[in-house]
């Protein structure tokens, strides 16, 4: 079904929202001066930065994506005056809590209509064994939280979900424990929260799926530049793979090996996706990824990929579209509790655009290649990366697809439409 779209050029994507969140919660914690480049100046990387203000952090703007960021110490926050908003945010709330429960003061943390149906029992059960008093909705597993900090103890803790987020959230309460607190992952999730803590100084240490942190009183200043967002780059990178003929380049990607399994699955596929330049930046993995359009086959996700792609289903939904046959994705029930259901949402979006595909509880198949009928208004649910996919599906196609809720692209990708623009025209 691939229309004329071709897309040639160099572009490069804003800077990595988990980095982003993490630089923006952390460095208030350092004892000095942190300097942060690169950063993701969106909603959501702000509502972490706003979450820190309210605590008493100083987060000054040099530039739009540049932060000087005035160290207050580990135990040098102050209990905020309101409610801190977490906007769409799950990054802030659900890592903020780690740095909260350990605070001794009380805080109370809510967000968006999207927010406030998100699961918060996955943090709040941990970080309650570990000695915090939390506090929230239907059996304290919704938001608002309300967070009475005091002192931790260590915990060993299997997480019954791979989360990232959770593991972060632990992690930094286990900086403020009476002794390590250790975090088992049923599969590895992205290590930035490790890698970022242990450049500041923290004691961090990993034996397979383990990873433990120490107690800590004192973390060193950030100086680092961000790396760009993979999963933002996952857009273009589909828009390239799937039109034959294009080759785009992406400069400066982060290419942390727990978020590029969406690269991998690509090139399953038959894209052609080759990096370069490969290098280290600010303790991250980037390179520059070149891709070139070609004919794509459907693929098989398992189960032990999806935490390396979790972010990248609905790109890769796409990709599926325009794919010779029947692609699956199974073990992808975690897409139900995210910004959106986002295995309900691309399934009625790519039905109603004319493209065979269905739901199983743990994911959906999606049969390609088919043409997309034109003009059809498809619902993103106030998800970004559902807007986004819709209208990557769109270009791609050469198909008009009305997208309702655009406007939470500016959650992840301020700029997202301009640069998607700027390529086709
Ligand atoms: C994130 C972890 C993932 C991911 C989210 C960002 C992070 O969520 O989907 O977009 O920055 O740690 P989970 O921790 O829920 O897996």
């Amino acid at each position: 079904m691939s229309g004329k779209t071709v897309v040639r050029g160099e572009i490069s994507v804003p800077g990595d929202k988990s980095i982003s969140h993490r630089a923006a919660m952390f460095a208030p914690l350092a004892t000095g001066v942190s300097r942060v480049r690169g950063f993701l100046h969106a909603e959501d990387t702000l509502s972490s930065a706003g979450m820190m203000r309210a605590l008493g952090a100083r987060i000054e703007e040099v530039s739009p994506t540049e932060l000087r960021i005035g160290g207050a110490g580990l135990r040098g926050l102050v209990e905020p005056a309101d409610v801190i908003d977490a906007g769409n945010s799950g990054t802030t709330i659900r890592i903020g809590s780690g740095i909260l429960a350990a605070q001794p003061f009380l805080s109370v943390v809510t967000g968006d209509r999207t927010l406030r149906r998100r699961p918060m029992g996955r943090v709040v059960e941990p970080l309650t064994r570990m000695g915090a008093s939390i506090w929230g909705r239907d059996g304290n597993r919704l938001p608002p939280l309300c967070i009475r900090g005091g002192p931790l103890r260590g915990v060993r803790y299997e997480m019954p979900v791979a989360s990232a987020q959770v593991k972060s959230s632990l992690l930094l309460a286990g900086l403020y424990a009476g002794s390590p607190v250790t975090v088992v992952e049923p599969a590895r999730s992205r290590d930035h929260t490790e890698r970022m803590l242990a450049a500041m100084g923290a004691k961090v240490s990993r034996s397979g799926n383990e990873v433990t942190v120490d107690p800590c009183e004192r973390l060193d200043p950030l100086d680092m530049t961000v790396p760009g967002d993979l999963s933002s780059a996952a857009f273009f990178l589909v828009l390239a793979a799937v039109t034959p003929g294009s080759s785009l380049t992406l400069r400066g990607v982060g290419v942390n090996p727990f978020r590029t399994g969406g690269v991998e699955v690509l090139r399953r596929m038959g894209a052609d996706i080759r990096s370069t330049g490969n290098r280290i930046e600010g303790g991250e993995p980037v390179a520059d990824l070149v891709v070139r359009g070609a004919a794509l086959a459907a693929a098989t996700v398992t189960p032990e990929e999806v935490p390396g792609l979790i972010d990248e289903v609905p790109a890769l939904c796409v990709a599926a579209a325009f794919a010779v046959g029947r692609t699956e994705i199974r073990g992808a029930e975690e897409l139900r509790f995210k910004e959106s259901d986002r295995i309900a949402a691309m399934v009625a979006a790519l039905s109603s655009l004319g493209v065979s595909c269905g739901e199983y509880a743990d994911g959906l198949w999606v049969e390609g290649p088919a043409p997309v009928r034109p003009g059809v208004l498809c619902d993103s649910r106030g998800d970004h990366r559902i807007a986004m996919s819709l209208r990557v599906l769109g270009a791609a196609a050469g198909v008009p697809i009305e997208v309702k809720d655009a406007a939470c692209i500016d959650t992840s990708f301020p700029g997202f439409q301009s640069l998607l623009e700027g390529l086709i025209r």
